[in-house]
């Protein structure tokens, strides 16, 4: 299958960074989009953030290049995850806002009818904030609040960046086994 992975510039590069990994590590086409907030951000978190999503991505493209494919729902994806996603971001396809790459490509994704995911990371939320949700919502995206479970009682960071890419994974219909599932108790036995 073939995904487009946006990473933007809110806290948590290595969620995208994993994501690329994961799905390329499956055997699936990924096409990679850096913004320049990301670009910024990762030199605060993950300094080989793009050198590591290159290498398990078909391509790596600015968020200015606004002729790659995925400017256009003529190329045909099967879905679309920014990873993190930041609230300007956010803003801009809950707008319908075609100002870069990402936001131009989440828009196509969504007038074409497939899944787009936003996996936002943003503590505490304004109202405008959460008003942007609630319209990229109606408008087909799928909220993802990065906002890992214990309940897998996760002993790393790992654990927790797992869990999160999972269920993203999970929305995508893509198997994985990167957090321990929920089977609840056995019962009583009454
Ligand atoms: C170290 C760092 C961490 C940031 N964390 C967040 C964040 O968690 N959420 C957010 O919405 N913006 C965050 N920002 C601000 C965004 O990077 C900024 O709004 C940027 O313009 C987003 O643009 P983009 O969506 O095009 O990448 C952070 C910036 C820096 C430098």
């Amino acid at each position: 299958m073939k995904y487009i992975l946006a990473i933007t510039g809110a806290s948590g590069i290595i969620y995208g960074v994993r994501l690329a990994e994961e799905l390329g590590n499956m055997g699936h086409d990924v096409y990679a989009i850096f913004t320049n907030g990301a670009k910024a951000t990762a030199k605060y978190e993950l300094g080989d953030a793009i050198e590591r999503v290159g290498k398990s991505s078909k391509a790596v493209f600015n968020e200015n290049e606004l002729d790659a494919p995925m400017a256009s729902g003529s190329a045909r994806f099967d879905g679309m995850v920014v990873a993190p996603c930041s609230m300007k971001t956010l803003a801009s396809i809950a707008n319908g806002l075609e100002e870069n790459l990402v936001s131009r490509a989440g828009l196509v994704q969504l007038k074409e009818r497939k899944p787009l995911i936003l996996l936002l990371r943003e503590t505490p939320l304004s109202t405008l904030h959460i008003m942007n949700m609630l319209k990229a919502s109606i408008g087909g995206a799928i909220i993802v609040p990065a906002s890992p479970g214990f309940y897998g009682n996760p002993r790393t960071v790992d654990d927790l960046i797992n869990f999160q890419v999972g269920k993203v994974l999970d929305l995508l219909g893509i198997q994985h086994n990167l957090f321990r599932r929920w089977s609840g108790p056995e019962g009583s036995g009454n």
